[in-house]
């Protein structure tokens, strides 16, 4: 696996990558390449809101991370690979490279957060092998396909936890004595 960072002049071929996929757990599973050209016109992809890397694999774009919300203090993503990549363990890979990348290039950041749909098994299970607590539990918070509404989970690593290899537990009951 190799991560390389998404270039100005590859945005049509971002465009092409993302609508041409399936992505069943994102809000929006099917982006229209309008769509997509909109998000990137917007910043979504670039900074200084974001940035976003290509995950090679096989000599192909396997999938791609987008780190946002670099403007505040606390980094999100979105990761997501090509369905034919998926299952394989490159997901995992890519997670803790990104938390690396994160931690590593970034001084002022203590924390990363990411979300995931509650039947989304494969993104948790990875959160939950890549040093991530879960920190939140959002009910009914995610739209889904036919007006269903979903869970939202929340996850979280702290730079602290990530340079020991530890996971702090959250003490849930915090109000008990
Ligand atoms: C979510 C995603 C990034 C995970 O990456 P991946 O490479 O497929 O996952 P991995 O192969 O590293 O597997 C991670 C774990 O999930 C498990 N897993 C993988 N696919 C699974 C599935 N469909 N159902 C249940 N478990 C699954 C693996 O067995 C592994 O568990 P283990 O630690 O017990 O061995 C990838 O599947 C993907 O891009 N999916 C579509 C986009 C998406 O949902 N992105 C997340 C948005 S929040």
């Amino acid at each position: 696996m190799d991560i390389v960072e998404l270039r100005p002049d590859e945005h049509e071929r971002l465009v092409e990558w993302l609508s041409r996929e399936s992505w069943p757990f994102h809000v929006n599973a099917r982006p229209s390449p309008e769509m997509v050209r909109a998000w990137l016109a917007a910043g979504m992809f670039t900074e200084p809101e974001a940035r976003t890397f290509w995950v090679h694999a096989e000599e192909e774009r396997a999938g791609l991370i987008r780190l946002h919300d670099l403007e505040d203090e606390t980094p999100m993503f979105d990761l997501r690979l090509r369905a034919f990549f998926r299952g394989r363990g490159l997901g995992r890979q890519a997670l803790r490279w990104l938390t690396r990348f994160v931690f590593t290039t970034m001084p002022g950041v203590e924390r990363i957060e990411g979300t995931t749909r509650q039947d989304n098994v494969a993104m948790r299970r990875l959160f939950e092998t890549c040093g991530f607590a879960k920190e939140a539990h959002y009910r009914r918070a995610w739209p889904a396909a036919g007006g269903e509404r979903l869970d939202s989970i929340g996850y979280g690593i702290l730079r602290e936890d990530w340079l020991a290899g530890s996971v702090t537990p959250l003490v849930w009951d915090d109000r008990r004595p």
